[in-house]
């Protein structure tokens, strides 16, 4: 008669240790890439509670534009994908599920940051996504070798310095419906009236054009010839 009871107490005790480990993360701020040994792509992760205002308003791609910039960027098992402004994360989880990449997602807006990481455990990819909730500005793309973008022209406009100084020759950039009128595609691709994706593959430093109004301290834009 005594065994039911121990093993009654020891699931309560196992449940007690998951529970503390559980808060004790939460508390901490732990996250799967700090367990899992992977870079932290932003020096700030805001906490749940911190105030915020989005530059560009939440619109989802949809599931077939999703896939199709995927296939456009050539997404594949090497690749580590970022998406600034995940929404609810599917581009992340997309590239993970279909194509065995490695994604990180950044948004801030709570909620959405919640639904990224279940619907990424309804997918069962949580050991190749991570979601953070951060400002896109304070991202460092270098780990980054494609960067998928949802984003408004001034907004695009503003991380051209960043994606210049960050991304490497070879890296790609794919794009839902802007983009085209500051940085001209390799190539664009029309689905249905809503829809086109630009995608550019970075050549190198010099590929990347500086916004006009940039205060940046990179060199000038010299152009391809260095003049
Ligand atoms: C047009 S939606 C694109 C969502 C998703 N990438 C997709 O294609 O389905 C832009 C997203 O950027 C997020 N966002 C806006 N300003 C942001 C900022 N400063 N930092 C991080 N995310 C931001 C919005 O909350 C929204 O989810």
């Amino acid at each position: 008669m005594t065994r039911p009871c121990r093993s009654r107490s020891a699931i309560s005790a196992l449940a007690l240790a998951a529970f503390l480990l559980t808060l004790a993360a939460a508390i901490g701020g732990c996250t799967a890439d700090q367990e899992a040994n992977r870079p932290m792509p932003v020096d700030s992760v805001y906490s749940p509670g911190t105030p915020y205002t989005t530059d560009v308003p939440y619109v989802a791609t949809p599931q077939k534009v999703v896939e199709r910039m995927l296939e456009m960027a050539d997404v594949g098992e090497d690749d580590v994908v970022y998406d600034l402004g995940s929404g609810d994360g599917r581009m992340v989880i997309t590239a993970a599920q279909q194509y065995g990449a490695r994604g990180v997602g950044i948004e801030i807006v709570p909620e959405l940051v919640e639904q990224s990481r279940s619907y990424a455990r309804l997918a069962g990819v949580t050991d190749r996504v991570d979601f953070y909730r951060a400002n896109l500005f304070d991202t460092d793309l270098s780990e980054a070798t494609v960067l998928s973008i949802y984003l408004l022209p001034e907004v695009i406009d503003k991380l051209l310095p960043k994606i210049r100084r960050e991304m490497d020759p070879g890296d790609r950039v794919v794009s839902h419906n802007y983009g085209d009128t500051i940085w001209p595609p390799d190539r664009s691709e029309r689905l249905g009236p809503d829809h086109v994706i630009h995608l550019w593959t970075i050549r190198d430093s010099t590929s990347v054009p500086l916004p006009p109004t940039s205060t940046s301290t990179d060199e000038p834009d010299t152009g391809p010839s260095g003049r």
